[in-house]
């Protein structure tokens, strides 16, 4: 099937079919219960769990049956998931409003010296500029004179290398130079880490994809001045620029640059330049190992049939949640302190790609895209918002990822850890009938278990990876371009046209609500 005219899922045989199976489901004689689906099968929990490379996925304590399960599969067949897939895999244009490829997989692919295609040159590219990359961060990592390296970038240009190096640090696999991350339009931020830094001894390297960013380039001016001021002298060696746009990095006075791909979108940048503060972190080994962790997800992604296709078959409970059970919200429960950033990551990765009311060719939508992603990690959440999720009167999934192995060597608070989040997922699905309204658990609440058998580059990055291609697959069943996100631009532009208002006062042709504030908001 032709990718780009294939129907989208409301178009499809299966949609009516899972409506109406949703129906029954939900308010049929018998309305699906997890309690009773686990006493009638005794087969539910290999039926609905799944190997991938690097990660275990228990689906089973999810409000799903095996109908749902078959009409959904029909439904990505309809929607000609596999030939979107192919299309996305080889570096065809699937950012259809940029009219650009979304080839991050190519990032992260092994790169062999033989092969006779026509995108030879561009891998041989991809591999020349990793290794630069990397020989550059060994290169940082060996020298003594710098003790501090400073990320100045926002959104992709930040979460994912933020992230990964807070995971990997909790992981014990970082070393080499303090590596600090300022990513906030709020001077605060980059305000109180100056101090803290001596001049000489920091490397700053200032990444965006646009070299447009305010916020990036206002930090990064913010960086400059104090640098100078503190009366660092060679700007050349201490500031570098990972961007697409080159010649605007040259202008702000950057001559070493790190280039990258117009086809490598913000929040799947991680895997080039964009990683070098990462790869600081965890060295050049650490960093190929994350990448091979990834591309592992991404074999799997592009052969296993899509009965067993984990990606897939997360994709299609979300559809299945937000469209047909109307959760249209998911809580990311993470029992690592390392990945407590997870759930910022994944807001970017899921909001901005799939939070979307038009299709790829701009027609409205008539049913949810992406749920609200949220999320803290456990145990915290168990005392913080807990509370809701098991008697709150709005039923919300939750995602509980645990780590087999632990990076210390406190085994008591790691078995009451793993218990901790087996108990939660365990309690929502079972609840507790209680004669005190207090105390009644109404269960059969959904959750989805992802395990790791440690924390290392190679699991997170395949962790990562299953993130990206799940993204993309509900993106696919939904007819949405993930890789476009017009919806940042309006704020931006008004906020361009604000600021100056801010130091004048002038508020004509505002509303009264923004001229109000406007003036309360101006110094005085
Ligand atoms: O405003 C949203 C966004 O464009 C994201 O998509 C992107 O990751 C972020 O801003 C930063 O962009 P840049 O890397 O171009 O500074």
């Amino acid at each position: 099937m032709d990718w780009k005219t294939r129907p989208r899922c409301d178009e499809t045989a299966a949609w009516p079919l899972l409506q109406a199976h949703a129906r029954h489901f939900l308010k049929g004689a018998e309305p699906f219960d997890l309690r009773t689906a686990f006493v009638a099968d005794e087969q539910r929990f290999e039926r609905f769990s799944q190997q991938a490379p690097y990660v275990f996925a228990d689906l089973s304590k999810n409000l799903i049956d095996a109908r749902a399960q078959e009409l959904l599969l029909q439904l990505a067949r309809e929607c000609g998931f596999e030939d979107h897939r192919q299309a996305l895999l080889t570096g065809e244009e699937v950012n259809t409003a940029e009219q650009r490829a979304a080839w991050h997989t190519l990032l992260r692919e092994p790169y062999s010296p033989g092969r006779e295609d026509a995108s030879q040159g561009l891998r041989e590219e991809v591999a020349t500029s990793l290794a630069d990359m990397l020989a550059f961060a060994e290169a940082v990592r060996a020298d003594a004179s710098i003790t501090d390296v400073v990320n100045i970038g926002i959104g992709g240009s930040d979460l994912g290398p933020r992230m990964a190096a807070q995971t990997l640090r909790a992981a014990g696999v970082t070393s080499g130079p303090r590596v600090h991350f300022v990513a906030n339009g709020d001077g605060h931020e980059i305000s109180e880490l100056l101090p803290a830094l001596d001049a000489a001894h920091t490397l700053f390297i200032v990444v965006s994809k646009t070299f447009g960013t305010a916020e990036t380039l206002l930090n990064a001016k913010a960086a400059r001045q104090w640098f100078l001021a503190q009366g660092g002298t060679d700007v050349a060696r201490h500031f570098v620029g990972v961007t697409c746009n080159v010649e605007a990095a040259s202008q702000f006075g950057i001559s070493r640059v790190f280039s990258i791909w117009d086809w490598v979108g913000g929040r799947y940048s991680l895997w080039s330049a964009v990683g070098l503060p990462l790869a600081i972190a965890i060295g050049s080994e650490g960093f190929r190992a994350l990448l091979a962790g990834a591309s592992a997800m991404d074999q799997h992604f592009a052969s296993a049939p899509i009965e067993t296709n984990l990606p897939l078959r997360l994709a299609l409970l979300d559809v299945w949640q937000c469209d047909f059970l109307g959760l249209r919200s998911r809580c990311v429960a993470p029992y690592h302190h390392g990945l407590r950033r997870l759930p910022a990551y994944l807001q970017q990765l899921e909001m901005e790609s799939n939070g979307k009311g038009v299709d790829a060719s701009g027609r409205a939508l008539s049913f949810s895209t992406s749920p609200v992603v949220w999320g803290e990690a456990g145990s915290n959440g168990q005392h913080a918002f807990f509370q809701m999720l098991h008697q709150g009167p709005e039923v919300i999934p939750v995602e509980f990822i645990a780590v087999r192995e632990p990076a210390h060597s406190l085994q008591d608070q790691h078995r009451s850890l793993l218990a901790n989040a087996l108990a939660q997922a365990r309690a929502l699905m079972i609840g507790q009938t209680s004669a005190c309204g207090h105390r009644n658990f109404p269960g059969n609440r959904p959750s989805t278990f992802l395990l790791l058998e440690r924390m290392d580059p190679t699991t997170l990055g395949a962790l990562l990876a299953l993130y990206e291609h799940r993204v993309f697959s509900s993106g696919s069943l939904w007819g949405i371009n993930s890789f476009d996100q017009w919806g940042v631009e309006l704020g931006k532009t008004i906020a361009a046209d604000l600021a100056p208002r801010l130091a004048s006062g002038d508020a004509a042709g505002l509303d009264a609500s923004t001229a109000g504030l406007l003036a309360r908001l101006r110094p005085s």
